[in-house]
């Protein structure tokens, strides 16, 4: 059977650190606050002159390399992200530039914290269709440049990178993305948005007063949606794939917050030991987060040959979905 196989990961994360206790000179909030209510301690903030596109174009080059293709073999580029470079042209675009993917298409997917699971099912898609062979996903944002640093509210979840997967053919055997599920729930938009320089509210001094270009979240309400959707995406995929939890041998949550991820393992029964973290150390990376995570897992060599391992994420829309794939 014909398979979306990863075959290469990299990511590129800011070595600029912003720690809790320097959050504490900037709003009203303490480390202990931020680590018992999130389980965050530091995240990377991009330093001036990186956009998403230019960290986006390092994590690429990194998977290509770990995949072992050239640039010319990439047919199509895939980039989640709420923060692109700019409304137009797309981030992928301005990526295939910089990494000189010169046969490749690209487009960006606007997905919130969705969007690399969203891209992971639609390459697994036009590869199961005999569309394409060599897709590149990339899960990249700049969440600092969109937050109120004001609000303490935000301003301590979230954080800036990206990771990349190479998603090759594999004609023969099972390695590979064995299934797919996304969801959508356009009735609680409001609950996660940045309302401010679309068509809806275009850029004014007006929106720019009241902040309109940042973003705007009621993280109290999402907070059960984000459990219950991310079990729902994983029972589906599970009981679709004849499997159980017990099969999982790696959950890759997205990294929003420690008692999310615990509340989600608990529901599926999945061991603490089972599931990769990282949100101590970058926050929420939005789309980024599940690639950053399956890069570090990899190289950790906690992941090995003919393993499950299953991505799950939630995010702004609403949305959410998840992958199941045998390494
Ligand atoms: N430091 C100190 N106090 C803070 C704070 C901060 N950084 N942020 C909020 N508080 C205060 C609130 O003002 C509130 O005070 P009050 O009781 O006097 O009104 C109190 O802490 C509790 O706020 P609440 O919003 O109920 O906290 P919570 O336990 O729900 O945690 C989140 C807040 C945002 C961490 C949590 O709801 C969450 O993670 N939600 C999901 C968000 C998410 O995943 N978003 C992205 C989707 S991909």
């Amino acid at each position: 059977m014909r398979r979306a196989q990863i075959v290469g990961t990299g990511s590129a994360v800011p070595g600029k650190v912003l720690t809790n206790f320097q959050l504490e000179k900037i709003v009203d909030t303490s480390d202990e606050w931020i680590r018992v209510r999130t389980g965050i301690r530091r995240r990377h903030i991009a330093e001036e002159g990186t956009t998403s596109a230019t960290l986006a174009a390092d994590a690429a080059r990194k998977a290509m390399d770990d995949a072992g293709i050239t640039p010319q073999e990439v047919d199509l580029i895939l980039v989640a992200t709420v923060t692109p470079d700019m409304a137009f042209p797309s981030t992928a675009c301005l990526v295939q530039e910089m990494i000189g993917a010169i046969n490749a298409s690209a487009m960006d997917m606007s997905v919130g914290c969705s969007g690399f699971i969203y891209g992971l099912a639609t390459a697994d898609s036009f590869i199961f269709s005999s569309k394409y062979e060599n897709i590149l996903v990339i899960g990249v944002e700049i969440l600092s440049r969109i937050t109120d640093w004001t609000d303490r509210n935000t301003c301590v979840l979230f954080g800036d990178g990206a990771g990349a997967v190479v998603v090759r053919a594999n004609n023969n055997g099972n390695k590979g993305i064995i299934s797919t599920y996304t969801k959508s729930d356009g009735s609680l938009g409001k609950l996660l948005m940045l309302p401010g320089g679309g068509s809806k509210h275009p850029t004014s001094y007006q929106t720019v007063a009241q902040k309109m270009h940042y973003i705007k979240m009621q993280g109290h309400d999402l907070f059960k949606p984000a459990i219950l959707s991310m079990v729902e995406a994983t029972s589906y995929i599970l009981e679709k794939s004849g499997l159980t939890s017990r099969d999982i041998d790696l959950l890759i949550p997205h990294q929003a917050n420690i008692r999310i991820v615990e509340a989600v393992a608990k529901k599926l029964r999945v061991p603490m030991e089972k599931v990769y973290v990282n949100l101590d150390e970058y926050g929420n990376t939005s789309a980024a987060s599940i690639p950053i995570a399956l890069d570090e897992a990899r190289r950790k060599g906690l992941i090995k040959t003919g393993d499950l391992v299953m991505m799950v994420a939630f995010g702004a829309g609403l949305t959410w979905g998840s992958v199941l794939v045998r390494f």
